[in-house]
């Protein structure tokens, strides 16, 4: 273990699942690394990034998993949730069909994660509402209909993208 591990109080694993090329692989690295990239390409296999978090006096090392959203490009499902506390689940407003695939997506999370897991949805691209195809209030009651907390995002222009991922680790705090 390198010295920061040794100072973290927490390690946290967390996912994000959805649809390809809803812009999981970009809020990541709004988050991890405060870059975002018009030309990504699609994720093949799984990636990681951390970012240490401070929750009141505890220092946590959140550790994100992230994977296709094509299903020829995943690896395996059981491996990607094992151990997992959190989970945002991620939609493009501007595509209805994403919206749509998140009761696939759901139950492969009741499937493979644990009961007890936090899970966040997110709305993303909210910087292009002249597009969009996905109220709020849509993404609001399926939300409270499944217990999950909720938020719209944009990778992009960098909005709730930090508070999407806060929320899920205070919440598994
Ligand atoms: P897979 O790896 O195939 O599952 O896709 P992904 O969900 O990781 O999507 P990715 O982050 O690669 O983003 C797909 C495309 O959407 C890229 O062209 C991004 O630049 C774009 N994108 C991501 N987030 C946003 C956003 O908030 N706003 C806008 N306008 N574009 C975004
Ligand atoms: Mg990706």
């Amino acid at each position: 273990a390198n010295s920061f591990d040794d100072e973290c109080d927490y390690l946290f694993k967390a996912v994000l699942i959805g649809d390809s090329a809803v812009g999981k692989s970009n809020l990541l690295s709004r988050f991890a690394r405060d870059e975002f990239h018009l030309d990504s390409k699609p994720t093949i296999g799984v990636e990681f990034a951390y970012r240490n978090i401070r929750v009141g006096d505890k220092l946590i090392k959140a550790q994100i998993w992230d994977t296709a959203g094509q299903e020829r490009f995943r690896a395996i499902t059981s491996s990607y949730y094992r151990g997992a506390l959190g989970a945002l689940l991620v939609y493009d407003i501007t595509r209805k069909a994403t919206f749509e695939n998140l009761k696939k997506w759901l139950h492969e999370l009741r499937e493979f994660g644990s009961s007890d897991m936090v899970i966040v949805l997110l709305g993303n691209k909210s910087d292009l509402c002249q597009s969009r195809q996905v109220g709020v209030e849509d993404g609001q009651s399926l939300a409270q209909l499944e217990g999950l907390c909720f938020m719209e995002t944009s990778a992009k222009e960098n909005v709730n993208v930090e508070e999407a991922f806060l929320q899920m680790v205070t919440k598994i705090h």
